[in-house]
């Protein structure tokens, strides 16, 4: 059965805005993402949404609502009382364009930063060898659709804009992670796992984990092994040895 949805929708840009009050009728089976196409088709054509599959996969329609990162076409609209008004405002971790629309450009000069995979020569017979076990290590890290809602959550760079420069985020530790597990790696990317993308100040609190809409497991599975990764070299007493003497 439909009814009127109360909605409070971020307006403005770069410059400033504001919540803006809007009542949508919405329909029973609808996900926040129609409500905001309705709003925007009825009474706010001006209104920016950035969205394109409409099916999870794309990662294009992320905002918070009620102050969580989320994918608006996959929050249903039945997560929240019907009376309940839903508060809708733009990832808060990056810059605003305008509405719900942010520059995500962070998240690609992050990934600019992170080495390319260097494989070990194929066999000679012209093949690759690697262990299904070893393939699959990896696998989990590569369903990430960049929504970045990893990115707005994470405490260290949502609080402290001053972070941004030393931190590339969750997002980024997963390919820091893939990079250290792939079967063919011959590089280490331990040190700049650590220098270049910051990992050690994550303190592992697990609200990227909460929020990944492909359920990726980004703190247990990538983060804390880089960090092991990372400790294990700098402990090393080899390493350490070798540190010693080619500083001389
Ligand atoms: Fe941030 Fe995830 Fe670590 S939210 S603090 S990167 S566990």
């Amino acid at each position: 059965m439909g009814y009127d949805l109360n909605m409070k929708v971020w307006r403005g840009d770069e410059s400033g805005g504001d919540l803006a009050d809007y009542v949508v009728p919405v329909e029973e089976g609808e996900v926040v993402l129609d409500a905001l196409h309705r709003l925007q088709a009825t009474q706010a054509g001006d209104l920016a949404v950035r969205w394109n599959c409409k099916a999870g996969k794309c990662g294009s329609c992320s905002a918070e609502i009620n102050g969580k990162p989320r994918l608006t076409c996959m929050t249903r609209l039945s997560l929240f009382e019907p009376d309940e008004t839903i508060t809708v405002t733009p990832l808060r971790t990056f810059p605003v364009v305008r509405d719900l629309v942010t520059d995500v450009s962070y998240n690609y000069e992050k990934a600019k930063k992170v080495p390319a995979l260097s494989p070990e020569p194929r066999q000679p017979d012209g093949t690759y060898r690697m262990q299904q076990e070893d393939v699959e290590r990896g696998q989990e890290f590569r369903k990430c659709i960049e929504c970045f809602l990893c990115q707005s959550v994470c405490h260290v760079i949502r609080d402290h804009e001053d972070n941004k420069e030393a931190f590339s985020g969750p997002r980024l530790f997963l390919r820091y992670a893939e990079l250290e597990m792939h079967p063919l790696e011959t590089g280490d990317h331990r040190e700049a796992a650590k220098a270049e993308a910051g990992v050690g100040l994550c303190n592992i609190t697990k609200c990227c984990t909460e929020v990944c809409p492909e359920s990726i497991k980004i703190t247990d599975n990538a983060i804390i092994p880089v960090k092991e990764r990372v400790v294990d070299r700098s402990y090393d007493p080899l390493v350490w040895l070798g540190s010693k003497i080619f500083r001389r």
